[in-house]
């Protein structure tokens, strides 16, 4: 049997292994096969184009998420302090990664605890769904919360990247249940979200039938945890068998079409390999309400706090233009424009 690895000691090798190594799905999105009608006519003032929304209640001056990614150590304190104070300065939302390290050691707390850069930003806890199979309940949520002063939680569903890990938590056996009982008593929003395979059509209506209040896609074509724990393993059998999901998962753009179809009104959030504002202006031509990215802004906050302000403007300016070009003046009428498979 493998040493257990300690939570914290994972947390440094997964941003480590993110920074340096190609962790890309074979897969790609499907976003690129979309492009938007073009209008020559657009009959909108450039600087009339509104990019504002209201999410679970929170206004955002951008459909923009920082995806959860951190939390636990030294390091993740610096880069979620970074992310935070870029979110508040951008009025965008954030994610902070999976609690559990600070909800096992409360030294670690700190590390998570961002509202001193961010008052006033939609702040996402997290937690891996599965441990409600692992001795966590209700309480452990709303602690989870409650530390970070959270405005809604997260519960991840990573049952590939588990199986992947000598170390992981596989037992994902009854877990809807588990999860029913925590949206029925948490007095903030659960939202469900995967790490990069994708969340179909029929686990999107499982789980809102739950009590899940948003489901956020994170499909295929970004960054692939099984890539992830293939470069963090040292047993070549065990790196074998993680290789041979490079190309596994549901295509972001395909989940978002999924999901939407099926569940018309829940709150919906685009991710797993948006890389610009075009892609999260796809993302909402296909029914999503929010664009998240994680590896990009990951790189940028490695670099500075700038960095993330500068790569959110350019995500925003971006998106501004693409609604402009598509003669979309609000992201409702943005969720109208027309997308066309490329020929
Ligand atoms: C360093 C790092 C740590 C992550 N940790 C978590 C986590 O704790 N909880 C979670 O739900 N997702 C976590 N993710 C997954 C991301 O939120 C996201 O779903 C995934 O990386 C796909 O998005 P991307 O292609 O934009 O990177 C992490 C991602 C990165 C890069």
């Amino acid at each position: 049997m493998a040493e257990v690895a300690p939570v914290s000691r994972r947390k440094a090798d997964h941003i480590q292994i993110n920074l340096e190594k190609d962790v890309a799905s074979a897969l790609t999105t499907g976003l690129e096969r979309l492009r938007f009608d073009h209008t020559a006519l657009p009959e909108l003032d450039l600087y009339a184009v509104r990019t504002d929304l209201t999410f679970l209640g929170r206004r955002l001056a951008a459909p923009v998420l920082i995806s959860s990614m951190t939390g636990g150590t030294a390091e993740a304190e610096r880069l979620n302090l970074a992310l935070a104070g870029a979110a508040q300065e951008s009025g965008v939302a954030m994610g902070l990664g999976s609690l559990r390290a600070a909800l096992e050691d409360p030294s670690l707390a700190s590390t998570f605890q961002v509202r001193r850069a961010a008052p006033d930003i939609l702040l996402l806890a997290n937690l891996g769904a599965v441990q409600l199979n692992y001795g966590y309940g209700a309480e452990e949520c709303r602690r989870a919360v409650d530390l970070v002063e959270a405005d809604a939680l997260v519960l991840h569903l990573n049952a590939l990247q588990e199986a992947l890990q000598p170390e992981g938590d596989s037992n994902f056996a009854g877990l809807l249940a588990k999860i029913e009982a925590v949206c029925a008593s948490l007095p903030v929003p659960v939202i469900a979200k995967e790490v990069g395979w994708g969340i179909s059509a029929d686990d999107a209506r499982r789980l809102v039938q739950a009590g899940v209040a948003a489901i956020d896609v994170a499909g295929a074509g970004g960054t692939s945890w099984s890539q992830v724990e293939m470069h963090r393993t040292t047993d070549p059998e065990a790196a074998r068998l993680a290789a041979a999901f490079v190309n596994w998962g549901i295509p972001t753009a395909e989940a978002i079409r999924q999901v939407r179809h099926a569940l018309p009104e829940i709150p919906l959030i685009a991710s797993g390999g948006l890389r610009s504002g075009t892609d999260i202006a796809k993302g909402i031509a296909l029914g999503a309400d929010l664009g998240a990215m994680a590896g990009p802004f990951l790189r940028a906050a490695a670099e500075s706090p700038e960095a993330v302000v500068g790569a959110i403007h350019a995500v925003v300016n971006e998106l501004r233009l693409v609604m402009f070009a598509t003669g979309s003046g609000d992201l409702a009428s943005l969720r109208r424009a027309r997308l066309v498979p490329l020929s």
